[in-house]
């Protein structure tokens, strides 16, 4: 097993699952990533036609779920459904207590395959549409869209959503990871670490960004309104959506992916409105923040993921419940390797100066 569950060098731009380069895990199925993030090497052919066949047969949702997802206020961000159902859920699962590795891989297994279910069924049930039963023979990206849609998607979507699972999946100690590592340290149940870094997940600091990027672009509505909004931005000193980042000092490698899949979809639709909107808005945020005042302000994956939404007719309130299905394999990976520890986090306050 390979211990780096995640390489970044926020200088030079690279991003790493497991010593293997994101431009290689981009064109494998999730399924793959997955299965390399939280078993720690690539598969071989066979595994991963096992590892599927399970993760696909674990989508399934029972009526007492349902039952709850009609309950939720119709009204929430589907991350507040998500994190709820997710509590919820944990009480069916006959390994909830075995924190052995062969019980946690269960759990697992059933959580990846299982979140996307929720978020399709409270989007459709809030929306006031029948549920879509998972299709067990599509693809993780896929099978979304189909219980978003109701219809089988069209190649390219499909291939995008496979892919921003993947971009979306790990990324290091990012907040909803620590949150998740925090929670496992304690020794408690997988389920509650996931619900932990579902919580930290929606802030729009992080995963939240995502939808208020969507609401920007549209506010802004087209590119020759792009510059006066980020002046009066930077003027207000507010931040810009989808611009910045912790670690890289230069443009995330997953915004550069982001940006070539969102102009693939808009030459595909035969509409570049979303995408020059988008590229007007970073061609002003790096020349009055890069280029002027000398500041890394690049976009991040936020950013041009908000634009691919935008063409598939994927609303805001779905955008950070997303993030959430790709980036549930990397805080498993996560949990695995602190409940290996067997060591409690538990940082001093004066440790928070650094943060
Ligand atoms: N727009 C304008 N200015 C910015 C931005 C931005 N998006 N991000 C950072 N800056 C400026 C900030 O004003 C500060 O300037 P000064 O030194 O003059 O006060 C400087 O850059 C450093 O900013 P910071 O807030 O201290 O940087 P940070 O490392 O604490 O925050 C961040 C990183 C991602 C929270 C921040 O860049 C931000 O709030 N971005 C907008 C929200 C966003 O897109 N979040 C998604 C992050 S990526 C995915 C994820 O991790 O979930």
């Amino acid at each position: 097993m390979n211990k780096n569950i995640c390489f970044i060098d926020g200088l030079e731009g690279i991003l790493k699952y497991r010593d293997v380069d994101i431009n290689e895990l981009i064109d494998l199925p999730y399924d793959a990533v997955s299965y390399l993030l939280i078993k720690g090497e690539l598969s071989e052919e066979k595994e991963l036609a096992e590892y599927s066949a399970r993760l696909h047969a674990e989508r399934g949702i029972n009526r007492e779920v349902m039952d709850v997802i009609r309950m939720c206020n119709l009204n929430i961000d589907s991350m507040e459904a998500l994190l709820t159902v997710v509590s919820f859920i944990s009480q069916f699962d006959p390994d909830l207590y075995d924190n052995s590795l062969e019980g946690n891989m269960r759990k697992a297994i059933r959580l990846i395959a299982v979140v996307p279910t929720i978020v399709a069924a409270y989007y459709r049930t809030a929306n006031g549409k029948e549920p879509v039963p998972p299709d067990p023979s599509l693809a993780h990206g896929a099978n979304f869209l189909y219980m978003i849609k109701g219809s089988k998607p069209d190649p390219l979507e499909a291939e995008v959503m496979e892919k921003d699972f993947i971009l979306s999946a790990e990324h290091e100690l990012n907040a909803s990871t620590f949150s998740s590592r925090v929670t496992a340290s304690t020794m408690s149940d997988l389920y509650s670490a996931v619900v932990s870094g579902l919580c930290t997940l929606k802030g729009p600091l992080h995963g939240g960004a995502r939808s208020e990027v969507m609401t920007m672009i549209e506010t802004i509505g087209s590119p020759e309104n792009a510059e006066k909004f980020v002046l009066e931005k930077i003027e207000k000193r507010e931040k810009i959506m989808g611009f910045g980042h912790r670690v890289y000092k230069t443009y995330d490698p997953r915004g550069t992916i982001f940006k070539q899949l969102s102009r693939r979809l808009a030459e595909a639709k035969g509409d570049m409105h979303w995408y020059e909107t988008a590229e007007a808005i970073e061609n002003a945020v790096i020349r009055e923040l890069v280029e002027k005042r000398g500041k890394p302000i690049y976009p991040n994956i936020d950013f041009y993921s908000g634009v691919i939404y935008k063409y598939m007719e994927i609303p805001p309130q779905l955008a950070t419940s997303i993030f959430a299905i790709g980036r549930i394999s990397g805080w498993i990976a996560h949990c695995f390797d602190q409940y290996e520890k067997k060591k409690i986090i538990r940082p001093r306050i004066f440790m928070l100066d650094e943060c």
